[in-house]
């Protein structure tokens, strides 16, 4: 969390470099929860990627976040008519500040479990949520160059193999997203009805709720997006002199190798995972 929360993290940027879901997920959550639409909390909000589209199906959001910065331009984007509606605050996902007993039908965690001591975030969603209350957590994993199977060897050098570049900057956290939440254990006493949807690119045959990919993808939108990332972020503050800079320098060998330019249109596809599980 910490990175996320330093004053310099630019989180305007993040809000728009990073990718949306889509609507088919949030049906999926609606068609897979039972009971009340009253109140929706989203752990782990950021910017309310996820909150404002959960406004479609439940009467009010509450979002939060540990991290002030990250939350700012969700609070600039709340517009007169939903003033009522949704509301951001300061507050971890191992402790739901000001959110009282069974008062909350369906809590989201959108790319942010793997942050977050699932332990304590298990504890306080079954204490908050009502009998039957859906939590639906949920992470995509790294753009996959699918017509380039090389190129993720690249990839993967500078994200995550090598200790020169990102990989020793991602904390214990990416760990959990990188297997697809395989091994978060959920409370089976607490909880029950446990679905699991995996896309894996190049691998699952067909498409899920959660579906990422971009037929033009380029170059120049992979460097707008590394430019959100919290390792890039680490790694330019662990490294102020560096003669290169970590990202440049992994677009440059992904360049030169497949003699992509910035416009190159390059077919991109994520992996992605979701949970659903129910309250008993
Ligand atoms: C990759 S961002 C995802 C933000 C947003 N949910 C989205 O989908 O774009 C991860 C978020 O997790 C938050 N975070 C980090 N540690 C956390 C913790 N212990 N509890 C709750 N949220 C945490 C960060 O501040 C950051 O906003």
């Amino acid at each position: 969390m910490a990175t996320y929360a330093q004053k310099d993290f630019d989180s305007d940027n993040y809000q728009d470099k990073r990718p949306g879901y889509p609507p088919s997920l949030f049906k999926a959550i609606s068609d897979y929860h039972k009971g009340d639409r009253k109140v929706a909390l989203d752990v782990g909000s950021g910017p309310g990627t996820a909150s404002f589209p959960l406004l479609e199906y439940f009467d009010k959001v509450i979002a939060t976040d540990p991290s002030d910065i990250m939350i700012k331009p969700g609070i600039e984007a709340i517009t007169p008519d939903l003033k009522d509606r949704i509301s951001f605050h300061v507050s971890s996902g191992e402790e739901f500040k000001n959110i009282e007993d069974g008062s909350v039908d369906l809590i989201t965690c959108a790319e942010a479990l793997h942050w977050i001591n699932h332990e304590n975030f298990f504890k306080e969603a079954s204490r908050v949520l009502k009998p039957n209350g859906t939590i639906a957590f949920w992470g995509y994993i790294e753009p996959i160059f699918i017509d380039h199977p090389k190129s993720n060897d690249i990839y993967e050098k500078y994200v995550f193999e090598d200790d020169r570049y990102m990989g020793p900057l991602w904390k214990p956290g990416k760990h959990y997203l990188r297997y697809f939440f395989n091994d978060v254990k959920i409370p089976a006493e607490e909880f029950k009805d446990v679905e699991k949807h995996d896309y894996y690119p190049g691998k699952t045959q067909k498409k899920t709720a959660y579906f990422l990919g971009d037929e033009n993808y380029s170059m120049k939108k992979f460097a707008d997006y590394l430019s959100s990332w919290s390792a890039v972020h680490d790694w330019k503050r662990a490294n102020p002199d560096a003669e290169f800079d970590v990202s440049q320098q992994l677009i440059n060998e992904l360049k030169e190798t497949f003699k992509w330019d910035d416009d190159t249109k390059i077919r991109a596809e994520w992996g992605t995972t979701y949970t659903f599980i129910r309250k008993n």
